[in-house]
């Protein structure tokens, strides 16, 4: 399994996510992922789905050292008081001593606590080795140089942001890009949207393969490390097929002209984008 190096950490560069998946769905989905050859799953505590994705990985057969697994800790939660105690409660659920990545989910504290108190707390959780890998998420350019601010450049190995061919995120990808941040494409279909896309459609004409396909190799072309979810078999497995597919440098170009803004993931809490 190719993977994305950052100065902290390597990760593998396809994943699977688990948003909106419960119970079953997100047991089938994270079984079926495994088997096929996923090594990263991504959860969240918001997901209400850590005991599910903990019992699937807890059945697989694959060994869990060879499992990379991330969770995100939730709004109400970044705080000196609940932020270890939420952690060590998603480990609980995941049936495991330590999670590979751990990541603040969004720059928004529901009370307004500072990102220097939350950082710290993360960073306290990494010194625990509850989490190997530390990183942040929905975080906009200046929020990522106020992390690396607190935390030092070398600390963060991940800013997870939406990245699809609609919303391709450049300048938060290039400030990650100055401090060694891998990011992380998040919806890369921009939940199917992107797969009915005609200059999508066309290119994936041109190389035999599937528009999911494309995206997906589209994502890996830019360095990033990306996590599409699917409760389907047949999808996963040819989401992962995508990592043999190289994109010509032209066909990445024309996916990267889509950018229109459209994003998807924007609640009432998000910061104020770039
Ligand atoms: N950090 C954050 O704030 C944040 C926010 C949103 C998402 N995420 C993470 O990113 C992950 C991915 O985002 P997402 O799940 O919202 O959206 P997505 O991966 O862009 O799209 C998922 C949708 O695409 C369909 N799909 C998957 N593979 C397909 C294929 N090969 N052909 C056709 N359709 C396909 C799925 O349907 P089927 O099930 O029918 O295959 C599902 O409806 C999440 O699961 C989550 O882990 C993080």
């Amino acid at each position: 399994m190719p993977t994305v190096e950052s100065s902290p950490s390597v990760i593998p560069s396809l994943g699977v996510g688990t948003f909106r998946l419960k119970d079953d769905e997100a047991y089938n989905s994270v079984t079926m992922a495994l088997d096929i050859g996923y090594r990263h799953i991504d959860t969240a505590q918001i997901y209400k789905n850590e005991a599910a994705v903990g019992r699937a990985i807890k059945d697989s057969p694959v060994p869990r050292e060879d499992i990379f697994v991330t969770t995100k800790v939730w709004n109400d939660k970044l705080n000196r008081t609940h932020f270890v105690e939420s952690v060590e409660e998603s480990l609980r659920k995941l049936q495991l001593s330590y999670v590979d990545l751990l990541l603040i989910h969004w720059p928004s504290p529901e009370h307004g606590e500072s990102m220097q108190e939350y950082l710290g707390e993360l960073l306290r959780v990494k010194e625990m080795g509850l989490a190997k890998n530390i990183g942040i998420s929905n975080f906009t350019a200046a929020q990522t140089e106020e992390a690396v601010r607190i935390l030092g450049e070398g600390v963060i190995a991940t800013n997870q942001i939406e990245v699809h061919p609609y919303l391709i995120n450049e300048k938060v990808r290039e400030t990650c890009a100055k401090y060694g941040i891998v990011v992380t494409g998040y919806m890369p279909f921009a939940v199917g949207k992107v797969l009915k896309d005609d200059t999508i459609l066309s290119i994936a004409k041109k190389y035999n393969v599937t528009a999911a396909e494309v995206v997906v190799a589209w994502e890996l072309a830019h360095g990033l490390v990306t996590i599409p979810s699917s409760t389907k078999r047949e999808n996963l497995a040819t989401n992962f097929k995508a990592l043999s597919l190289k994109l010509d440098a032209e066909d990445v170009a024309k996916i990267d002209a889509l950018d229109c803004g459209d994003r998807q993931a924007t609640p009432d809490f998000a910061p104020d984008w770039d």
